[in-house]
């Protein structure tokens, strides 16, 4: 007798995980995106993630950790879909979610903890890239006491930030100097008030572009997309605080992405390929979003990579990618394809036990 055997495919099944943590007290603006507007994007990505077929459960991460691993190990997920946006500022929390997910043993999207740490660290990532031969600006340096302003000579002008924030945070109109005095002030002042050394590089001058890249082995740019700022001359053309945030202001009203941006063929390829090599230089994995500014011989030169870049459906890198044919369900996928493949020299052993084996 002949048995008909019915063959179903396993459902991939996803774990989406975010960072649910309210924290307490009043939400700065630049965390508000990874409070409420998150919570919103996490559906969002789930319902698409779902379209494609796979199976998805939102695991939320607050501040109980031992009760998230619990729930993590009995979903016992093929893939832990990464979208941990820690608020604590100035700190390497980015890569702690990577990192736990890691040593439990499931394979997760974006990159790797090593990563996500490294990157930031602002002068430790342009060191690495400096290292590998990748342009980044002229005369960076890492200022750790006022004292090291005064270490030698330094041609005008210079961009001075936190040397360990992200999301324009420290960057304002007198972030860019053309003075020692200048210097000295807006060094004092991130010391103080950040707690943290000053980053200081040449202000490049040239135009600003942000590259997003997919994929795993098979890594690949997306169209590229340019800022342009419209501001009168006092106020410096750089993704400051303000041009991110503060919808009112000057700053924020004149600045805007192109994309695709209007580049000659030989100039986009080199932007390109400078962003793949750094995205690999420090170890980036499955998607992310490289900043690159060309300074005043059109040459491109890395600012920052942003490893686990923001995936919002018709923002930055998922715009980039419907710029090249790719809709957002079939970018989510990359990204979890990307993650299954796993990035090289990565050794899957879980190292975390059970936690509620008996005592
Ligand atoms: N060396 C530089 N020359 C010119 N502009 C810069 C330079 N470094 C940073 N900027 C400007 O500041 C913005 C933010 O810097 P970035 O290093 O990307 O930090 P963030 O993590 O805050 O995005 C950039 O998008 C760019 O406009
Ligand atoms: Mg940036």
């Amino acid at each position: 007798m002949l048995r008909h055997v019915k063959r179903t495919r396993k459902r991939l099944h996803v774990a989406l995980v975010y960072n649910s943590d309210l924290g307490t007290g009043q939400i700065a603006p630049e965390d508000r995106g990874s409070v409420h507007d998150l919570r919103i994007m996490i559906r969002r990505m789930a319902r698409t993630l779902r379209s494609v077929g796979y199976n998805v459960t939102v695991l939320p991460l607050a501040r109980d950790l031992f009760g998230f691993q619990r729930k993590l190990r009995r979903l016992h997920p093929d893939v832990v879909f990464n979208q941990y946006d820690d608020v604590v500022h100035g700190a390497l929390y980015e890569m702690r979610l990577a990192a736990v997910v890691r040593m439990m043993g499931y394979p997760v999207t974006g990159s790797p903890a090593l990563a996500l740490g490294l990157t930031r660290y602002k002068y430790m990532s342009a060191s690495l890239l400096h290292g590998a031969s990748i342009p980044i600006p002229p005369q960076t340096e890492l200022l750790e006491r006022l004292g090291d302003v005064d270490r030698h000579k330094r041609a005008f002008p210079l961009i001075v930030q936190p040397g360990q924030e992200h999301a324009g945070i420290g960057l304002e109109r007198d972030s860019v100097v053309y003075s020692k005095k200048a210097l000295r002030d807006k060094v004092r002042h991130i010391l103080h008030e950040y707690n943290q050394p000053a980053l200081i590089q040449a202000f490049l001058p040239g135009r600003e572009f942000n590259v997003g890249v997919v994929g795993g082995h098979r890594l690949r740019v997306m169209p590229l997309a340019e800022v342009v700022y419209d501001l009168p001359d006092d106020i410096p053309p750089i993704m400051s605080y303000a041009a991110k945030w503060v919808e009112t202001s000057l700053e924020y009203q004149n600045t805007r992405v192109e994309c695709p941006a209007q580049v000659e063929p030989e100039l986009a390829r080199q932007i390109g390929v400078t962003a793949l090599r750094a995205f690999r230089a420090v170890s980036g994995w499955g998607y992310g979003r490289v900043d690159i500014r060309l300074d005043d011989e059109d040459m491109p030169r890395v600012l920052e990579v942003n490893c686990n870049c923001c995936l919002d459906e018709g923002m930055g890198l998922a715009r980039s990618a419907e710029r090249a044919g790719i809709p957002y369900p079939q970018l989510l996928q990359l990204v979890v394809k990307a993650a299954l493949e796993g990035p090289p020299y990565d050794v899957d052993i879980p190292m975390v036990q059970p936690i509620s084996r008996p005592v």
